[in-house]
């Protein structure tokens, strides 16, 4: 059975969320939210499923949902993420947040404490995660060469999909 999906934040990313939950057969797209009431009815109306304008609302109206894409952004991308995602959370729904998982790591601290300890799904959608070069940042890691990683510039010299990643890895990446 498919899951029921729902999206808060309909900017170029939540479209993006609503597009593959669309395309999924394992998940349904029931309801969309943003605080922007015309981003919300355009998505709702694109996808064929309920517009929602605040999401604890949403979350009310809708027990059935089981996953909520977070994908707001705010200062430095992040800052809107934590508090719509701890909402979801404490609706007992599988949570998807969009990167950076939150602006501050103490938010993202509370975040995934408060997952962990009521054994829901958290993930965060950083599309590098699975790669070579991130794997060898994490043995690296793992190895003690660097401390706790707090802050990271990455630099993507291509499109970055999957496609791309799967032709280039692993012999035409070199740990420098
Ligand atoms: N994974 C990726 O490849 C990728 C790529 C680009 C952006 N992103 C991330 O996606 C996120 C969104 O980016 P974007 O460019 O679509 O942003 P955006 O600013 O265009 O859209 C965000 C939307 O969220 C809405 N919103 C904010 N707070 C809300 C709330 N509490 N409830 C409901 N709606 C709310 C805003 O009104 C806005 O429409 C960012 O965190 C960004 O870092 C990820």
């Amino acid at each position: 059975m498919a899951l029921k999906c729902a999206v808060v934040g309909m900017g170029g990313i939540g479209n993006t969320h609503a597009t593959c939950y669309k395309e999924n057969p394992l998940a349904e797209l029931v309801a969309v939210c943003d605080l922007v009431k015309e981003k919300a009815d355009e998505a709702a109306a694109k996808f064929g499923c309920r517009a929602f304008y605040d999401e604890e609302e949403m979350l009310k109206a809708m027990p059935e949902i089981d996953v909520v894409s977070i994908t707001t952004s705010g200062y430095e991308n992040g800052s809107m993420h934590f508090e719509p995602a701890m909402l979801a959370l404490s609706y007992k729904k599988a949570v998807l947040v969009e990167k950076p998982i939150c602006a501050d790591i103490r938010d993202a601290r509370v975040l995934v404490d408060y997952a962990a300890k009521n054994k829901l799904y958290l993930a965060c959608d950083l599309n590098h995660y699975f790669t070579q070069p991130a794997e060898d940042a994490k043995k690296r890691q793992l190895e003690g060469k660097v401390g706790e990683l707090i802050y990271c510039i990455h630099k993507v010299g291509f499109n970055g999909t999957q496609d791309a990643y799967s032709k280039m890895m692993p012999q035409q990446w070199q740990m420098p």
